[in-house]
């Protein structure tokens, strides 16, 4: 396993940024992880990169729909774009309740770890194309916002481990 980068990753991931830079650091460290599993024949690493994606998705999720998406959508009066990105959070957990804990037992568990990771590819780019590009006009104070974000994923993270 890989247990010295993801060590590395976690650690640059708890690091102070403003809110875009956490969220992005994230989506960018996910997408590594989903990458891996595409590589990797072993169960044992199946299992194991599943856990983290699993877990990684859940505390991200969480950040972002009890602080970030409420201050978006105040700041931006939005309407459309936070309801959209919520439906797809909770399809994202659909899949992830499907495979987390479960053992990857042949091609019906990986073409959910497949689809998840595609879902979670369109999810991102919608966030970071436009929820994040209309927020770079605005005046949200996004250090601030992602310093309580960073405190309550570190506080999370410490539960789920
Ligand atoms: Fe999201
Ligand atoms: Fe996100």
């Amino acid at each position: 396993m890989t247990t010295s980068k993801t060590a590395a990753a976690d650690k640059a991931m708890s690091a102070p940024k403003d809110a875009i830079a956490l969220l992005k650091a994230d989506h960018e460290a996910v997408s590594q992880l989903f990458a891996e599993y595409e590589r990797t024949r072993s169960v044992a690493n199946k299992k194991a990169l599943v856990a983290e994606i699993c877990t990684a998705l859940s505390v991200h999720a969480q950040i972002e729909e009890e602080i970030f998406y409420p201050a978006v959508k105040s700041a931006l009066k939005d309407k459309l774009l936070v309801p959209e990105a919520t439906v797809e959070h909770a399809g994202v957990k659909d899949l992830i309740a499907q495979i987390e804990g479960v053992e990857p037992d042949g091609e019906m568990y990986d073409a959910k770890v497949k689809v998840l990771s595609e879902y979670v590819k369109h999810h991102v780019k919608e966030e970071q194309n436009e929820m994040f590009a209309k927020l770079k006009a605005s005046s949200l104070d996004m250090v601030e916002l992602g310093a309580r974000m960073t405190a309550r994923k570190d506080a999370l993270l410490a539960q789920a481990a």
